[in-house]
C-alpha cells in the first residue's frame, strides 16, 4: 500500500544537511538511490536534486524496519528522522553530506518504481541509444543534472550581464520566411494558406536587424535555432544562440563586451578567472599557422612552409604539387620517432579521411633523416627542413603535399589528433581567441560562381571597398567578420552588418541574384534598409557549445536535455514520425510514393 503525502513538507534538501543540524529532526522527500543491509541495519541513500544523503533503519523500530526493507531502487520516500553525527570509519569523506547521516522514525512510501532499464549510476552506463530512449531517467544522472543546472547558471548570468549593459531580451517569431544562413530549412506547412510554407529559423538574423532599425539599440535572445544539416558532435538540428546586436557600434567595442560577458560568466558559474583581452589572428594568419580557421592554440606544433626549401625536391609528391600550384607543409610531432609503421599508417588513414592523398614522413636521429621518404630529400633540403622547422633527434616529421586547401586541412586535422593523444595541453585551460579578417566572397569551383563565405548581409571593410570594381580583386575584399574561438571549438560568429542599401546590391549583384530572386526572396529587408538603418553588428555564442567547453562534455547531447541522434531523430518520442490522411488533407499535402531503393 502506498502512502499520501497528506501535509509533509520537505524541511531540507538530502543534499544540504550537515553537522549543522546535529540532533534536529529533518523531513526530507526523493529517491532510493540504493539500499544496503548490514548486521540488521538498512541503510538507504536517499536522493534530491541537491544530492544525496544516507538514511539508517535500525530493527529496534521493527514496524518502519519491516517497511524499509521494502524498498526498491528508485522508490519515492519520505523520511523523517534525527541528524547523526557519524563517526569513526563511518565517515564518508567523498560525499557532500558524508559526515552525518538521518537515524529514521518515519517513513512514507510514496510511489514504487519498476525495474529501470537504465541505471542511475555513472559506472553503469547503458548504451547511448537506449539512455536516449529513456531520457528522463537517464537525466537523474549526477553528471547529466550538474550540465543542466550548469547551464541554467550560465544563461541566468548572460541575461543579468545583457540587461546590465542596456540590452533588451526581444523574441522573434518561431515561424518565418527562410532566412539565408546556409543550412537547409526545417518547413512547416501552412493549413491556412495551401501550399505554402513557414520555415523555422536558422537564427533570428534578419529580425534582429529589423530591431535595429526599429532603434532598440541593443537587443539579445535566447534563441532556439533549427537547421537541418549533416549532424556532428558538436551539432545539433534544433540548438540555442545567444543571439545579439548593437547599434552604432564597432568590432572592437562587440569584442569587449563579449570579453567582459564571458569573463563574467566563467568567474560566477565556474569560478575560474579568464583573462582579457582575448587574442586576435587574421583568417589568413589562423590558416597559414594552424591550418584551420578554429584553431586549438593550448599548443604550438605550428605549420611550416617548405615550398621553398623544396622548390627543387625529385621526390614525385613534393614536385607535383609545387608544380600545380601548391605548396608542401609539414608539422614537426616532437618526440615521435619511435612511432611504428602501424601508427604512422593509422595517421595517413586519418589524412586521407580528410582527402589527402597520404601523409610523407620522416625521423630525425643523430645522423639526420631516417625512414620514410628520407632517401628522396638531399643534404641540402634536410638541412633547410631542420632548420626551418627547428626539428631534433627524437622528432617525427609528417609532410602533406598538394593544393594549399587539401594541405592545410590535412596538417589540421593530424596536428588537432596528435594534440590530443600527446596531451599536449592543458585539460584545465580555456583559451579564447577572436579570429577576424575572413574574406567575403569564395569562388565555387565547381559551379563557377561567387559564394559568400560567411554571410551576405556583412559590411566589406571600408579600404577594400575599390576592390568591387574588378572581379580579379574580388577574393581581395574581406568582410568585417569575425568569430570566437575556444580551445578549438568555434563558440561564436559574429559581423558589422552591411547597412546601406548601394553596397548590399553590389554584394548581391557579385554573387549573382536576379532582382526577382531578390525582391521574392528578401524584399522586404531590402526594402526596411532604406528606412534609415543605424550602422550595427552583433553575434551569436552558440550557447550548447559553450556548455561543453565548460562543463568539458564529449558530446553536444550531454548538455543538452532532450536531444536528437545523429540521425535527427528523437528516439524517446519516437519522432519524426508519420501522421494521419486527414491531417496531412487539411494541410494540402500528399506524400509521394517512397522507392524503398
Ligand atoms: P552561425 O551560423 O555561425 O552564425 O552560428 C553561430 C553559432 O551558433 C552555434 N551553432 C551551432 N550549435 C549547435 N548546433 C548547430 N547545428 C550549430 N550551428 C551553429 C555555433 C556558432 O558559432 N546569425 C549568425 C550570427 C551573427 O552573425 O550574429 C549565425 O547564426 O556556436
Ligand atoms: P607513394 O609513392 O604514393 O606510395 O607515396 C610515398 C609517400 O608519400 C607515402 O608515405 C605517402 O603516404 C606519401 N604521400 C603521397 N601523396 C602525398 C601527398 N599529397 N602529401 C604528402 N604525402 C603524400
Amino acid at each position: 500500500m502506498l502512502d499520501l503525502l497528506g501535509n509533509t513538507k520537505r524541511t531540507h534538501y538530502a543534499g544540504k544537511i550537515d553537522l549543522s543540524l546535529k540532533d534536529e529532526t529533518v523531513t526530507v522527500l526523493g529517491w532510493v538511490h540504493r539500499r544496503r543491509d548490514l548486521g540488521g541495519l538498512i541503510f538507504i541513500d536517499l536522493r534530491d536534486v541537491e544530492g544525496i544523503v544516507q538514511v539508517v533503519f535500525k530493527p529496534e523500530k521493527e514496524e518502519l524496519h519491516k517497511k524499509a526493507g521494502k524498498l526498491r531502487n528508485e522508490y519515492v520516500i519520505a523520511v523523517s528522522g534525527k541528524v547523526i553525527p557519524r563517526e569513526g570509519k563511518n565517515i564518508n569523506k567523498d560525499m557532500k553530506t558524508g559526515e552525518i547521516e538521518i537515524e529514521a522514525e518515519e517513513l512514507l512510501l510514496l510511489n514504487k518504481s519498476a525495474p529501470l532499464p537504465v541505471q542511475v549510476n555513472e559506472n553503469l552506463l547503458a548504451e547511448e541509444n537506449l539512455r536516449l530512449k529513456y531520457r528522463y531517467l537517464d537525466l537523474r544522472r549526477e553528471k547529466l543534472q550538474k550540465i543542466i543546472k550548469l547551464r541554467h547558471d550560465v544563461v541566468f548570468a548572460m541575461r543579468e550581464f545583457l540587461t546590465k549593459h542596456n540590452f533588451f531580451e526581444i523574441e522573434t517569431p518561431m515561424l518565418i520566411k527562410s532566412t539565408p544562413e546556409g543550412a537547409r530549412d526545417y518547413l512547416v506547412p501552412s493549413r491556412v494558406h495551401p501550399g505554402k510554407f513557414f520555415a523555422l529559423p536558422q537564427s533570428p538574423q534578419i529580425y534582429k536587424q529589423l530591431l535595429m532599425i526599429s532603434g532598440f539599440d541593443r537587443y539579445f535572445q535566447i534563441a532556439r535555432c533549427f537547421r537541418d544539416e549533416d549532424l556532428r558532435a558538436d551539432r545539433q538540428p534544433e540548438f540555442t544562440q545567444l543571439d545579439l546586436e548593437m547599434s552604432f557600434v564597432t568590432q572592437d567595442e562587440i569584442f569587449q563586451i563579449m570579453e567582459e560577458m564571458f569573463a563574467y560568466i566563467f568567474e560566477k558559474c565556474l569560478n575560474v578567472k579568464i583573462p582579457t583581452p582575448f587574442p586576435r589572428l587574421t583568417y589568413k594568419e589562423a590558416m597559414r599557422r594552424f591550418g584551420n580557421d578554429k584553431p586549438d592554440m593550448r599548443f604550438g606544433m605550428e605549420l611550416v612552409d617548405l615550398s621553398q626549401q623544396l622548390k627543387n625536391s625529385e621526390f614525385r609528391v613534393f614536385k607535383g604539387a609545387l608544380e600545380k600550384g601548391g605548396s608542401v607543409r609539414c608539422i614537426v610531432a616532437p618526440q615521435c620517432a619511435s612511432y611504428s609503421r602501424k601508427q604512422i599508417d593509422a595517421l595517413t588513414e586519418k589524412a586521407k579521411h580528410v582527402g589527402g592523398k597520404g601523409l610523407a614522413y620522416c625521423k630525425v636521429d643523430e645522423h639526420g633523416f631516417s625512414s620514410g621518404i628520407s632517401k628522396f630529400l638531399g643534404d641540402n633540403e634536410q638541412k633547410a627542413i631542420l632548420k626551418k622547422t627547428g626539428a631534433a633527434k627524437g622528432d617525427l616529421i609528417l609532410f602533406a603535399a598538394d593544393s594549399n586547401k587539401i594541405v592545410f586541412k590535412v596538417l589540421a586535422e593530424i596536428r588537432n589528433h596528435l594534440g590530443k593523444e600527446l596531451k599536449l595541453y592543458d585539460e584545465d585551460e580555456f583559451n579564447f581567441v577572436w579570429i577576424t579578417d575572413f574574406p567575403l566572397f569564395e569562388w565555387n569551383e565547381e559551379q563557377k560562381r561567387w559564394e559568400t563565405a560567411h554571410h551576405m548581409f556583412t559590411l566589406p571593410k571600408e579600404e577594400h571597398l575599390p576592390y568591387f570594381e574588378n572581379e580579379a580583386d574580388y577574393d581581395k575584399i574581406e568582410g568585417q567578420l569575425y568569430d570566437l574561438v575556444c580551445n578549438g571549438v568555434e563558440l561564436s560568429s559574429g559581423s558589422i552588418r552591411c547597412h546601406r542599401l548601394d553596397i548590399q546590391r553590389k554584394i548581391f549583384d557579385i554573387l549573382g541574384f536576379s532582382e526577382e530572386e531578390l525582391q521574392q526572396k528578401f524584399g522586404f529587408f531590402l526594402n526596411a534598409l532604406k528606412y534609415g538603418t543605424p550602422p550595427h553588428g552583433g553575434i551569436a555564442p552558440g550557447i550548447d557549445r559553450i556548455i561543453m567547453i565548460m562543463s568539458k562534455a564529449e558530446s553536444i547531447r550531454d548538455v543538452i536535455a532532450f536531444p536528437k541522434t545523429l540521425q535527427a531523430a528523437d528516439l524517446m518520442s519516437e519522432s519524426p514520425a508519420a501522421v494521419g490522411e486527414k491531417q496531412l488533407q487539411e494541410l494540402h499535402i500528399k506524400l509521394l510514393e517512397r522507392d524503398e531503393n
